[in-house]
């Protein structure tokens, strides 16, 4: 079964995050975390600093492109909060334009993608965040639409009959921050365990946003259920250093192999500061 490298919050636009992404990608092209053909890579939003400065989108879809040329076996994006604006002012526009540039034009979330016997369902987490009376601070909304979507899909015999099922999304969908938190959460959760408790095993919930890299295995009943912190270590602003709610930020770009027991996943450092 082909490994998981799960990376979030790149930041590009932000100093010189380009600069340090690119070093990044050029490890894992020349096999930094074992032969590219076995990996998949998934991240989980926050692709860029700020997606009104378009140059960011063009230079980190430069170095994606770059990554599926190593030959990697998946590259699966969703957007975070910065990817439709400047992470706490959020605009329609983006929806399009990162399918444009990162998907398809006229695809449809949930995300989703078989490899080998590997069922991905990626979310938008901004799906239903961008309203003109919510679309600031940095929460996340996924959606009535989007969610029973994704219940169907769990139930379809291809997603069903696949040996393991992973979900991924910018938001965290546990550690409720003000301002910060995915509001729908709740009702993620009813969807995922009602498929538990149908056997159709979660086997993994990947997400980013808060930047801090922890676990919280075992939650709704899901075996691994990781944050990835910012690959980059983008830090917080000011203000929101202040907030006792925040955590230190962290890299917690971890390798997974969902044949294993969750011990043997391992976080790869790429940053010698
Ligand atoms: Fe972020």
């Amino acid at each position: 079964m082909k490994k998981i490298l799960h990376m979030s919050d790149l930041h590009i636009g932000y100093k010189d995050f380009l600069d340090g992404f690119h070093e990044i990608a050029v490890k894992l092209s020349n096999g930094f975390a074992g032969d590219p053909s076995d990996i998949i890579i998934v991240i989980s939003g926050d692709l860029v600093e700020n997606a009104n400065n378009f140059d960011s989108y063009k230079e980190i879809k430069n170095e994606l492109k770059k990554l599926k040329h190593a030959g990697f076996a998946g590259l699966l994006v969703v957007p975070g909060n910065h990817d439709y604006g400047t992470g706490s002012y959020g605009d329609k526009k983006f929806v399009n334009m990162f399918k444009q540039n990162f998907l398809e034009e006229d695809i449809e979330y949930p995300l989703i993608d078989i490899i080998e016997d590997i069922a991905f369902i990626g979310l938008d987490s901004m799906a239903a965040e961008l309203h003109w009376y919510d679309k600031l601070w940095a929460e996340g909304e996924i959606g009535n639409d989007q969610l029973n979507r994704m219940d169907n899909i769990l139930r379809e015999y291809n997603i069903r009959s696949c040996n393991k099922r992973v979900i991924y999304l910018h938001h965290h969908p546990f550690d409720q921050k003000p301002f910060h938190q995915l509001k729908d959460s709740f009702k993620l959760r009813k969807i995922l365990v009602n498929a538990i408790n149908d056997n159709i095993s979660i086997d993994a919930i990947l997400y980013g946003h808060n930047h801090e890299g922890k676990s919280n295995n075992g939650h709704w009943g899901i075996k691994r259920c990781y944050d990835a912190g910012s690959i980059n270590l983008k830090p917080r602003s000011k203000p929101k250093k202040n907030f006792p709610w925040y955590d230190k930020v962290e890299n917690s770009t971890r390798v997974i192999d969902l044949e294993k027991i969750p011990d043997n996943d391992y976080k790869l450092s790429f940053i010698s500061k």
